[in-house]
């Protein structure tokens, strides 16, 4: 028998609906994954990546099928919003750290305020992930100070904090100016090896070939092609893919 896996999608559909129009943003969309694994998402922007992580994260209601995370339906009407999120760390593009708040503060803050930790405590841990992620110095610091990569490395820490069963990371490099996005990347990859269960929207694709473990690429809102890193990078079978991946390879980005 094999473990119940840390996240898993069966057919979820969502669609958004302005006035007259409704729009399929994601399509009977079926993943799993396993503990300890990277899932990388690619695809083209609209594609739904983006989406499909909002909706794990509960931040949109899904219209059909479910999502279980460790195997409760989180979807179901009757599941803590909340008590769901505490399980789940998630970092965006833009750093998202309130910036009238220290650096500590901010990791801190839903340690103590959610999770009931005590100062002592929180602050210990979060000294030692600073350390970790090479902000040592930093904890008194306010986000301003910091450059855009440290800046996203606080807020990777801030999503640990509170130790999360699962972390969702979407295109948290995309506003990095180039010389930045390394150390942000390292930063997962490490992650990886610790064995932190991930999935990962991301344009960074050499980076989605060497980190993940399953790949899918979206397109229009259906998972069009998935499989291991070498499987979707090395011999892709959808003609969508192909042209997708054609296109980076051209653009220098693969
Ligand atoms: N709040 C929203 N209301 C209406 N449409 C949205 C909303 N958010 C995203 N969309 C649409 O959903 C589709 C998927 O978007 P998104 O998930 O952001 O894709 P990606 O992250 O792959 O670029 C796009 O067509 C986008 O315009
Ligand atoms: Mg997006």
């Amino acid at each position: 028998m094999t473990s119940t896996p840390v996240l898993r999608l069966e057919s979820v559909r969502k669609t958004y609906r302005a006035r007259h129009k409704e729009t399929v943003v994601l399509r009977d969309v079926d993943l799993e994954v396993p503990a300890h694994t990277v899932t990388a998402l690619i695809g083209a922007s609209g594609s739904g990546k983006s989406t499909l992580l909002r909706c794990v994260n509960l931040l949109e209601e899904i219209d059909d099928g479910a999502i279980f995370l460790d195997g409760d339906d989180i979807t179901d009407p009757r599941a803590d919003a909340d008590a769901v999120r505490r399980r789940i760390g998630v970092v965006f593009q833009s750093y998202n750290l309130f910036p009238h708040m220290s650096v500590l503060d901010n990791i801190t803050l839903a340690p103590r305020r959610v999770h009931g930790v005590d100062r002592a405590e929180a602050e210990e841990r979060a000294r030692e992930l600073l350390e970790r992620l090479g902000l040592g110095g930093k904890a008194g610091e306010y986000p301003d100070r910091l450059s855009g990569g440290q800046q996203q490395r606080a807020a990777i820490v801030r999503a640990l904090a509170v130790r999360p069963r699962l972390l969702l990371l979407d295109e948290i490099t995309a506003a990095l100016d180039p010389e930045l996005v390394g150390e942000v990347l390292s930063v997962v990859r490490d992650l990886k090896e610790e064995g932190m269960t991930m999935v990962i929207a991301t344009h960074e694709m050499g980076f989605a070939r060497e980190v993940a473990d399953q790949v899918c690429f979206l397109d229009a809102g259906v998972v069009l092609e998935r499989g291991t890193s070498a499987e979707v990078f090395g011999a892709p079978q959808e003609a969508r893919t192909q042209q997708f991946l054609k296109r980076i390879v051209e653009a220098g980005r693969l």
